[in-house]
């Protein structure tokens, strides 16, 4: 069966421009307006330990402004739980983190952390959080999210649209394949799968295409775009090539 589509609008990067020149502008309060009033279904956004984009206090303002469902992107760390539980976004998802990279390079070893990650979901759940592990599309990751008993896991699609930009059209099936089938197993085992990273007009749609994704988030190209052509006609775009490709 296939479900509607999900667009989760990333707005970090409206965070890192503001954040260049220390100031308020641009405000990515006024993003999330933007993708409140032209139909996106969500605003992702990730608030990493060095601050670099989205920050503590951006997060509240997020949240009032707008009924959108708030996804927290979150390491899986005390600080984080902390802010998480402070804040009550409606998911939260559990990204690795490494300071030095970036953005978030690879999927969340949940099999290889269980036993850190076991309390934390616990916690997030306990406290009506929607809690989803970002990993890679994998049986092992997969087993490990259902063992932890979460009800999302998004796929990381980075290794495909990394294949796209190589001109690797063998590795883009390959990894287009991958995904599609850990999708129909998660949504078989009751996990709903979302899917992101490195999505663009381009790519898009042979993911879109996957029946049993729920959710796309998606930030970067957009942002980008929203530079030439202002947000909500990227987002439009987005939508309505996600849309075709069902
Ligand atoms: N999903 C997750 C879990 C992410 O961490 C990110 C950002 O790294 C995205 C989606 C969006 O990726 P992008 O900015 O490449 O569209």
């Amino acid at each position: 069966m296939t479900h509607p589509l999900r667009l989760g609008v990333n707005i970090d990067h409206v965070a890192t421009i503001r954040n260049a020149r220390g100031g308020d502008h641009p405000d990515p309060v006024r993003a999330a307006q933007i993708v409140a009033a032209c139909g996106g279904d969500g605003i992702t956004a990730h608030l990493r330990e060095d601050r670099r984009h989205i920050r503590d206090k951006d997060l509240r303002r997020i949240q009032d402004a707008t009924d959108l469902p708030l996804n927290l992107e979150m390491a899986g760390t005390e600080e984080m739980l902390a802010i998480a539980l402070a804040h009550q976004p409606h998911a939260a998802c559990i990204v690795p983190e490494k300071r030095e990279e970036r953005t978030t390079e690879g999927g969340l070893d949940a099999a290889g952390q269980h036993n850190q990650l076991a309390p934390i979901v616990t916690r997030l759940r306990d406290a009506g959080i929607r809690v989803s592990l970002f990993i890679e599309a994998s049986e092992r990751q997969l087993d490990a999210a259902l063992r932890l008993g979460v009800p999302v896991v998004e796929f990381h699609t980075g290794e495909y649209a990394h294949a796209g930009l190589d001109g690797d059209a063998a590795k883009v099936e390959k990894e287009l394949k991958r995904i599609a089938d850990m999708a129909a197993l998660a949504a078989k085992n009751g996990i709903e799968p979302h899917a992101g990273h490195g999505l663009t007009y381009e790519n898009v749609q042979p993911i879109a295409a996957i029946p049993q994704l729920a959710e796309l988030n998606i930030g970067h190209y957009l942002i980008g775009e929203a530079i030439f052509c202002g947000l909500e006609p990227a987002v439009l775009r987005m939508r309505e090539l996600m849309d075709h490709a069902r």
